[in-house]
């Protein structure tokens, strides 16, 4: 059974403070959206379809255009009930139709069974997860067979400039993580090489198969004119480094990790919920157990409960709040 200990748990970067909305960092960032999606529609083909996709830290499902027609059933996993709100207007139909689920949770204490999904996605996630090792190792038991991680990493091309203005540049090759404080939000960036071994150490391949973003705010630098004219070469560029420069040229290096065997779902011993009034769980709930004590739950409607520990988690409209008080 784990504990969550309050006081030792890590900070959660909280995109819910000062009300944020999170969408408004994609304004004018046309290039880093395209780039990408291009990533994602050649790695997407070559995983196949899945019967059961996770997206980590999904936000307000930013990328669920790009998965939703590959899988049977999706889930978007977030922290932020704000971004998951957005997510449940986007995809109403989708959600009422148990084609996708939103689930409110902690990356590091996760409520769902083990190798609950045959593939699971993690973008634009791990430079808030400090404690990378556990919120690895909790990510990765609940994927059975294909893992596409956006790995931030501190050694990228330009960063030996960066690491010579704040005299950092003897570090970008040692494995500890580099941590930026701003703020409470915590934001760190890793060796590829320490983040591959945890893998390994856990079970999985791994393969970096694309260099993503690699000329970063390119066209935030400079004027609309410029930006308009050198477009479709930076696009070039960018399609040929996301091949050449993998492992070291971009800030987002794209893993493809497969569990070395993969691992079938335990069927969890639930008692199936009755149904809430257009919004089918029965089949999620097979999956999901008490993120404290790691049991299966007593299901009601609209609230999810734990015999062993009491905690409820309940459904607020099309989101269910799976984060322990
Ligand atoms: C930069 S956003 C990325 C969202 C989405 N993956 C995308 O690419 O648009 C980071 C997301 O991670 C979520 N997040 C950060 N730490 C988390 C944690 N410990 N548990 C669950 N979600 C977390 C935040 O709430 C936020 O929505």
């Amino acid at each position: 059974m784990q504990q969550l200990e309050k006081d030792t748990h890590p900070i959660i970067a909280d995109y819910d403070a000062d009300n944020y909305d999170y969408r408004s960092h994609w304004d004018n960032r046309a290039y880093e959206q395209w780039a990408e999606s291009y990533a994602f529609k050649r790695l997407l083909t070559g995983i196949g379809k899945a019967q059961w996709l996770i997206d980590f830290g999904g936000g307000f499902g930013r990328n669920t255009i790009h998965y939703k027609r590959r899988a049977e059933h999706c889930v978007i996993v977030d922290y932020s009930i704000r971004n998951l709100q957005l997510a449940a207007s986007t995809y109403g139909p989708e959600i009422e139709s148990g084609h996708i689920f939103l689930i409110r949770a902690d990356l590091y204490h996760l409520p769902f069974i083990d190798s609950a999904f045959d593939v699971g996605l993690i973008i634009r996630v791990l430079h808030h997860l400090t404690e990378v090792e556990s919120a690895i190792k909790e990510m990765g038991r609940v994927v059975g067979h294909d893992w596409l991680l956006d790995v931030p990493i501190k050694h990228h091309v330009f960063a030996p400039i960066r690491g010579l203005m704040h005299g950092e540049a003897g570090k970008l090759s040692n494995w500890e993580p580099r941590k930026v404080e701003n703020g409470d939000t915590p934001f760190v960036s890793f060796h590829l090489a320490m983040i591959r071994k945890l893998l390994t150490d856990y079970g999985w391949d791994s393969k970096v198969i694309a260099s993503v973003n690699n000329f970063r705010r390119w066209d935030q630098v400079l004027p609309a004119w410029v930006v308009t004219i050198l477009r479709p070469l930076v696009y070039g560029l960018e399609k040929g480094t996301q091949r050449v420069g993998k492992g070291w040229w971009g800030p987002d290096q794209f893993v493809h990790a497969t569990r070395k065997t993969p691992i079938l779902p335990q069927a969890s011993a639930m008692v199936l919920p009755p149904e809430p009034e257009g919004m089918p769980i029965a089949a999620l709930a097979t999956k999901v157990i008490c993120p404290i004590c790691q049991i299966p739950l007593q299901w009601s409607s609209d609230a999810a409960r734990c015999q062993n520990c009491s905690r409820e988690y309940v459904r607020t409209g099309l989101v269910w709040d799976f984060v322990p008080n």
